[in-house]
């Protein structure tokens, strides 16, 4: 994809992801409100994501009809599309209802076999994280780089867990950080981990399996922040989600080796 056509689309997916945020706001001051449906064991969804997901689509759609679209709550369109945009419309559902405030609107976009544009914003501390290939990645327009820890002692990773895996692993997980002296968060949106490893709030966040909109903006924007991730997309890792690390170059491979990473 040429570099005018990114660059274009990586303007839209910021005001985009503006827009979805006011209304993902505006919803979650007002959550008690809400109708929700549990998908699965701790997975909901309420009509917010959704509501979010259709203002995305349709705005990108309108834009730029040429493209194709992955998103959580509504499936696929045009994904043999040269572009298509990968889109969770809420990371951090359940932080959500809950009202704490650790969610955020997350718009990537595949291209050339690898994610070009990451955005994450997150409407209640107002931190818009993007990145474009080749151009660094910013936080509310200022670069951002990922931490310069270099031992476990002065570490911390962000984890993930779903009841899509059983959670033995994800329980030895812990003890083995622990173990190592590394301290970790659970925050409740992969998304934001991601971030969070860009700007060096984190040293790293793993999940043994993840969805590709949890991360397809994310994996851009830890790349730019100049952080080295896992190959997510490797098998069918677009379509049915796939293990994620991403670290600091320094600890991947210590993290790798601790959390026996695959890729
Ligand atoms: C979930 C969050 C959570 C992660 C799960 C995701 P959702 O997404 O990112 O932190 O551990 O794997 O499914 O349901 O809040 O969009
Ligand atoms: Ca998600
Ligand atoms: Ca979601």
């Amino acid at each position: 994809m040429e570099t005018d056509e990114i660059e274009i689309r990586f303007w839209a997916a910021q005001a985009v992801a503006r827009d979805a945020g006011r209304l993902a706001a505006e919803a979650y001051h007002r959550r008690a409100e809400l109708d929700i449906e549990r998908k699965g064991t701790q997975d909901l969804v309420s009509e917010a994501d959704r509501a979010c997901e259709d203002r995305i689509v349709g705005t990108l759609q309108h834009l730029f009809p040429e493209d194709g679209f992955l998103g959580e709550e509504r499936g696929a369109k045009n994904t043999s599309a040269k572009a298509v945009w990968i889109i969770d419309p809420i990371d951090g559902t359940a932080n959500f209802l809950r009202g704490i405030p650790l969610w955020c609107v997350s718009l990537g976009l595949l291209a050339d076999g690898e994610f070009v544009i990451g955005v994450i914003y997150n409407p209640v501390t107002e931190e818009l994280y993007a990145a474009r290939r080749g151009k660094g990645a910013t936080l509310n327009g200022r670069k951002i780089d990922v931490s310069p820890a270099k031992s476990l002692e002065e570490s911390r990773l962000g984890i993930g867990y779903s009841y899509r895996r059983p959670p033995g692993p994800h329980a030895e997980a812990v003890k083995v950080l622990l173990d190592a002296h590394c301290e970790y968060s659970r925050l409740g949106s992969g998304a934001l981990g991601l971030a969070f490893t860009a700007d060096g709030r984190l040293e790293g966040y793993w999940e043994s399996h993840i969805n590709a909109w949890d991360v397809a903006a994310g994996l851009c924007i830890v790349k730019e922040a100049g952080g080295r991730v896992s190959d997510f997309l490797s098998g069918d890792g677009l379509t049915e989600g796939n293990e994620v690390l991403v670290s600091t170059p320094h600890l991947y491979p210590t993290f790798s080796t601790l959390l026996k990473v695959r890729s």
